[in-house]
């Protein structure tokens, strides 16, 4: 790994001045994968909209002497309720790859989830962490491949499995496509090299999209066997509907990250945060809820919580801040995030996360109901 010196531009002081100068300077092709969605990005741009059409009413004059933002999670500590989310390939913005991302978390006290399609190794990532990594899997491999993946995760040190649950294929990437984005050949998902599709079917002609690929996608079955083949939790990201959280809570899951993939798998499916609170209703407390999704400001973590979430995860973010600042790049993001976070609970008027409720909401369901005109 290099360490060159970086210089950040001084104008940048949130997430979107880390979006804007990786727009500035990201070559056409890593900008289209990255910033890039599916479809017509209806799903993309609403994860932006629904969070900033909500409105928090603070509250005024409280004590908050030892206010902090600690939680715990999986009988972890866990500073700031905010965690990286699995990105693939983090080299295409950074030559220092994944080696950078965790260190800048160590150093923020971050939780960070590794892509099973990281760009390095998770043994190499895992040498280099100093606060708690999970490691997320498809479970489209040979089941002798996704456990060996399982083992090295464990061996690593690795504290929970996250089974991406909304990707079995591909979404339909025309911003990518129009550029004619390619992974460059240096680039590689390291960590499958010895994986083999589990799909064995034969090819069904005229077919574009059911060639035998879905065969090999996970179902309810591979989350079940999965939960059995590990003592660490299993959490499933990309769950839109109240009964498939449900579903995986009897399978085994011990977390759920509602999520639309950050809007680049299948489009025009809803806002996670229009979803949350009717997940976070079924499930009750019982394991945690994550969101992921358009988290770009320390209120819009707050809103997540308010609403139901134990935490949240933010993707783009962190190739962003990578390609525009390298370590210090994502060490800065995160921590004008959790700044903004703490800002955020402060100014409403709240001593500890466990406080935030829909109440802080505006319309609410609860207490506050909209003033007619
Ligand atoms: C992703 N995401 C993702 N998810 C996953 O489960 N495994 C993966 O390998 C990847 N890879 C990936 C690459 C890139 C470039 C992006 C932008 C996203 C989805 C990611 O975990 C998360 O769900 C969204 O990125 C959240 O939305 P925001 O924060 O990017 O708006
Ligand atoms: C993506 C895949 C890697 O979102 O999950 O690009």
């Amino acid at each position: 790994m290099r360490f060159f010196p970086v210089t950040i531009p001084a104008d940048t002081v949130s997430l979107a001045d880390y979006e804007r100068h990786f727009h500035e300077r990201a070559a056409p092709g890593v900008r289209a994968y990255v910033s890039g969605y599916a479809a017509d990005g209806i799903s993309f741009r609403e994860n932006r909209a629904a969070l900033d059409a909500l409105r928090l009413v603070p509250r005024i004059l409280r004590d908050l002497s030892g206010a902090t933002a600690r939680s715990e999670m999986f009988g972890l500590p866990l500073d700031y309720p905010i965690i990286l989310a699995p990105a693939a390939y983090h080299k295409l913005v950074h030559s220092d790859g994944e080696i950078a991302t965790v260190m800048a978390a160590g150093m923020t006290r971050t939780w960070m989830t590794v892509s099973t399609q990281a760009s390095v190794t998770l043994e190499e990532i895992a040498r280099h962490a100093s606060a708690p990594l999970w490691f997320q899997l498809y479970c489209q491999f040979r089941p002798e491949d996704t456990l060996k993946l399982v083992r090295r995760a464990e061996d690593a040190g690795y504290k929970a499995l996250v089974l991406t649950a909304d990707a079995p294929i591909n979404g339909i990437r025309n911003v990518e496509q129009r550029t004619g984005f390619a992974l460059p050949q240096d680039i590689t998902a390291i960590n499958l090299r010895d994986c083999e599709p589990r799909g064995d079917s034969p090819m069904r002609a005229g077919s574009p999209v059911f060639q035998g690929i879905l065969d090999g996608a996970p179902t309810w079955k591979t989350l079940e066997w999965l939960c059995g083949q590990t003592s660490l939790p299993v959490l499933v990201k990309g769950v839109l509907h109240p009964d498939d959280a449900a579903m995986a809570l009897d399978a085994g899951a011990r977390g759920i990250i509602v999520s639309n993939h950050g809007g680049r798998v299948l489009d025009t499916v809803p806002a996670p945060v229009y979803v949350l609170a009717g997940i976070a209703g079924r499930i009750r407390g019982r394991v945690p809820v994550l969101l992921d999704g358009g988290i770009r400001r320390g209120t819009d973590v707050l809103k997540a919580i308010a609403l139901g979430a134990d935490a949240v995860l933010v993707g783009r973010p962190q190739l962003h801040a990578l390609q525009v600042g390298g370590l210090s790049g994502v060490a800065h993001m995160l921590t004008i995030l959790q700044t903004e976070f703490e800002a955020a609970m402060a100014l409403m008027g709240l001593r500890s996360i466990g406080e935030a409720d829909a109440n802080l909401i505006w319309p609410a369901s609860g207490s506050l109901a909209p003033i007619a005109p």
